[in-house]
């Protein structure tokens, strides 16, 4: 049932081209962006004021790479709320809002009482879910599904991808609605999953890091904009499944507290692929590199000034700044992966986590 590979996390990171794939045809396929079939035809999209995401550990950072697709793409306002705190404050819902749950299990308790609590305020509901006939389905108007297929893993892998796809499905559907339809990102798109499928061949490069890694008490992870919930990511993986401490940052924070913590001992992993913020990123590794942390970069393979200051560097290829968070978290994941195994780590069921968390 894991197909060959040692475990289902492991399966499932190589499964990420197939499930975005499917994802993306199942939203999509020939019909074009236009998302009438899932509840929200292009008048509705036009009539609606702002978004707002909630959700929980994994699926909250897809959320915060959507709130990028959604404003910069859509230009809808939109905010992130974790689902256990929207529901426990007064949150004001502007009429004319979309809330959408975004969870893998479509079960998980906080997220269908932040749904809930949004019903009662009157705004519309929807949801970017995983299980077809879960209860976040159920308890909404709008139904954008993932097609990932069954995440057995306690860490959630291709189900985050694919909420990514689905996310940036929703700001392309409305920036077409708008009357701006960017076609060139819309075609792009459907090459993701040959993009995702190079990014698989990240490992060989990634077990390196990952042997330097192994005996590491603590990593810091940094990226800056729509990397920035990557480097959450990656460090919830490596938290999750390998019991290392680890926290991501906004690079750019990091002269503000946390680079107090950094000498020989403690690693940095830096997510600095080519974009608009790479220069910005690399002056901050370079801060780094002076109080002698192991830099490890996740970035653009032909820079030379990157190249100089990282220990190692796993290639990121050239991409629209939307692919990048979808592509650059998955030799993160291979990463907390091959760190786990080497230290001998129970991968597909980490001590006291649950596959979905249906108690508050
Ligand atoms: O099923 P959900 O997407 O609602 O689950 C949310 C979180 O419990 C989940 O993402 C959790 O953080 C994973 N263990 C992360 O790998």
């Amino acid at each position: 049932e894991r197909g060959g590979y040692k475990h289902f996390m492991l399966k499932e990171i190589h499964e990420q081209p197939g499930a975005c794939a499917q994802t993306l045809q199942v939203l999509v396929g020939e019909r074009g962006f236009d998302l009438t079939p899932w509840g929200l035809p292009p008048e509705l999209l036009r009539s609606l004021s702002s978004v707002h995401l909630v959700a929980c550990g994994t699926s909250w950072h897809a959320a915060l790479v959507g709130k990028f697709y959604l404003e910069t793409l859509a230009g809808v306002p939109c905010r992130v709320d974790y689902a256990s705190e929207f529901r426990y404050r007064e949150p004001l819902v502007p009429p004319s809002s979309l809330v959408v749950g975004i969870t893998q299990s479509g079960e998980t308790a906080d997220t269908l009482a932040a749904m809930r609590l949004a019903k009662d305020k009157q705004a519309l509901v929807g949801s970017i879910c995983n299980v077809r006939g879960a209860m976040a389905e159920r308890l909404s108007e709008v139904k954008l599904p993932t097609s990932a297929g069954p995440e057995i893993g306690v860490a959630s892998t291709k189900a985050f991808t694919s909420q990514l796809v689905a996310l940036l499905v929703l700001a392309l559907a409305w920036r077409r609605a708008r009357g701006e339809a960017d076609e060139a990102l819309e075609r792009r798109l459907f090459h993701l999953p040959y993009d995702l499928q190079q990014a698989l061949h990240t490992d060989s490069s990634v077990e390196g890091v990952a042997g330097e890694l192994q005996h590491a008490r603590n990593a810091l992870y940094l990226g800056r904009g729509v990397l920035y919930p990557i480097a959450l990511e990656g460090a919830l993986k490596l938290k999750e499944i390998s019991y290392v401490h680890a926290e991501g940052y906004p690079a750019g924070e990091m002269k503000h507290g946390p680079i107090a913590l950094l000498d020989e001992d403690f690693p940095v992993i830096g997510l600095c692929p080519a974009f608009e913020l790479t220069e910005k990123t690399l002056s901050n590794l370079e801060e780094v590199r002076a109080r002698k942390a192991p830099v490890y970069v996740v970035g653009d393979g032909e820079h030379p000034r990157l190249r100089e200051i990282a220990q190692r560097l796993v290639p990121l290829p050239r991409l629209p700044w939307p692919l990048l968070p979808i592509v650059a978290v998955v030799p993160l994941q291979l990463l907390a992966y091959r760190v786990a195994v080497l230290r001998g780590c129970d991968v597909d069921q980490p001590r006291n986590l649950a596959k979905s968390v249906t108690v508050e």
